[in-house]
């Protein structure tokens, strides 16, 4: 199962792709999570990242295809992966394919997550992560057992610094320029599979597992 997850922030990438990836036991490849690991822990591509991240532009093509084909050629991915937060632009859809044919891989699906702008607004300021685990909340549709408490390790939730809502904005701005763009070059390819990503976060995961044949 070689998925791709495309949608525009706070769609629901990250909360669905834990599921699946579990589900299908394969890794789930998020391109910001490695990012914000790096910047965690100080690295230099951490520090290159943030430039960018804290903008809500995209970091440059090559740093990112690099990192993601050393992710996809890691033993854990050569079964298949959930791949979150990549390709956001037409040229590294066009190395993407590149790369999976000179490794003999294709892509399974596109799932397309289609969520109203309004909405993803209001889902992306509300989100608060663990400082610790990364577990993802929200203030209102998935708020923790404790306000402010990750309930799986007990660390302490914050707000991501491109989750201010200026920096939302901008977001929202460069998935429209840059990454809508792929929704018609999966269509084109056969690929695409639109999902109802306005549900229940169990609706979506359902939608999703019919659209690709899984069971629920
Ligand atoms: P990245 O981390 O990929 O962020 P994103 O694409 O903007 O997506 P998000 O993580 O914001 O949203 P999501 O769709 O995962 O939603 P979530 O499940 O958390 O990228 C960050 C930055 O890194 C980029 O701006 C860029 O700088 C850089 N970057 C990353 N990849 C790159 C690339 N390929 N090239 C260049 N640069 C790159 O859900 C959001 C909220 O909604 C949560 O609070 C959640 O609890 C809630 N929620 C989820 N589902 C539901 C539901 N069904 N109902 C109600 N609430 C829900
Ligand atoms: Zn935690």
């Amino acid at each position: 199962m070689q998925l791709v997850f495309l949608g525009p922030p706070g769609s629901g990438k990250g909360t669905q792709a834990k599921f699946i990836a579990e589900h299908f036991q394969v890794p789930h490849i998020s391109t910001g999570d490695i990012f914000r690991r790096h910047l965690s822990e100080g690295t230099p591509l951490g520090q290159l990242a943030r430039q960018y991240m804290d903008q809500g532009a995209l970091v440059p093509d090559d740093v990112t295809e690099s990192m993601v084909a050393d992710r996809i050629d890691q033993p854990d991915a050569l079964d298949g992966f959930v791949l979150d937060g990549f390709p956001r632009n037409r040229a590294q859809a066009e190395d993407f394919d590149g790369m999976l044919r000179e490794r003999h891989r294709r892509l399974t699906r596109v799932l397309y997550f289609q969520v109203p702008e309004p909405v993803l607004i209001q889902r992306l300021t509300g989100r608060r992560v663990c400082r610790q685990c990364g577990a993802t909340y929200h203030v209102i549709f998935q708020p923790p057992r404790i306000p402010g408490v990750c309930d799986v390790c007990g660390g302490e939730l914050i707000q991501r610094r491109d989750d201010q809502e200026d920096t939302v904005v901008k977001r929202l701005d460069v998935y429209r320029d840059e990454t809508a763009p792929l929704v018609e070059y999966y269509e084109e390819r056969g690929l695409l599979a639109p999902i109802n990503a306005d549900q229940s976060v169990e609706a979506v995961t359902g939608a999703i597992l019919a659209a690709i044949g899984g069971q629920v």
